[in-house]
């Protein structure tokens, strides 16, 4: 069975998508067998690992309206596994909220697959609509990337509520595995305070280490490579190997 990994966080730009690609990269170098579930119809991820979202002929979006079976989605690309999206999968949010158990499609469709992985990342999208609770139905833990910067911490507490939420009704396992910290500037003297204070103030492990901020991290997709596979050896890289580390421990 597959331990099935959400990274969320309904703000945007806070590195979900690179922290889901890098980190799916960096545990599938360690030999694993890793799927990333592109769930945002904005399809970053797709783009990122060199996919062309608009001339894909089937993503997670024929997935979870019933038209294929998830299997027939995967690309197997040089990071990882991939099942893809487009600007297709805006329309599942509405197709989903007429049906029943619309909280489960995500988890369904997985278990089809997940024999065939150890580690199943999905990348939520900005959001805590339909999509984001069904990646938090399937996921045994929870990601939060977090930006560090004044105030990054508002929403946190409505993300923790929406987790509540899931636990109480459709996933009782669902564990917070942590804050990864993005786009760190240790030269700003509030950086590593605001990671205390969030840290504490919920009671989440904030995974080490903090993620620098580095223009390599918007290279790289354009590239279409993790920043693993774009430059191995920058600290980014590593310190996301480090982190995938700790979390496969
Ligand atoms: N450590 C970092 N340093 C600098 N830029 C980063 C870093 N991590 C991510 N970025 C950039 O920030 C932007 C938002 O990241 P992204 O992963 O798409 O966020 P989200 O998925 O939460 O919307 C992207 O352009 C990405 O390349
Ligand atoms: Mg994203």
């Amino acid at each position: 069975m597959a331990r099935t990994i959400a990274v969320a966080n309904q703000k945007g730009g806070v590195a979900k998508t690179t922290s889901a690609v890098a980190l799916g990269a960096a545990i599938a170098e360690t030999g694993a067998r890793v799927l990333l579930v592109d769930l945002d119809p904005q399809a970053s991820l797709s783009y990122s690992l060199g996919l062309d979202p608009d001339s894909l002929d089937v993503t997670i979006h024929d997935v979870l309206v019933g038209r294929v079976p998830i299997g027939k989605t995967i690309h197997q690309l040089a990071e990882a596994d991939v099942v893809p999206s487009n600007i297709d999968l805006a329309g599942a949010e509405a197709y989903l909220l007429t049906r029943t158990g619309r909280e489960y499609a995500v988890k369904t469709a997985l278990e089809d697959i997940e024999v065939h992985y150890n580690y199943i990342l999905i990348d939520c999208p900005p959001s805590l609509g339909v999509l984001t609770i069904n990646a938090l139905t399937a996921a045994d833990e929870v990601i939060i990337p977090l930006q560090c910067e004044a105030l990054s911490h508002r929403g946190v507490g409505q993300l923790l509520e929406t987790i509540e939420d899931v636990r109480r009704i459709t996933n009782k396992h669902l564990a917070v595995r942590g804050i990864i910290a993005t786009m760190f500037d240790p030269r700003t003297q509030h950086s590593r305070q605001i990671l205390d204070d969030v840290g504490r103030r919920y009671s989440l492990e904030v995974m080490q280490p903090p993620i620098r901020k580095s223009i390599r991290f918007a290279e790289a997709p354009r590239a279409g490579k993790s920043i693993l596979r774009y430059a191995s050896t920058h600290p980014g890289a590593l310190a996301y190997r480090e982190i995938a580390r700790s979390l496969i421990a």
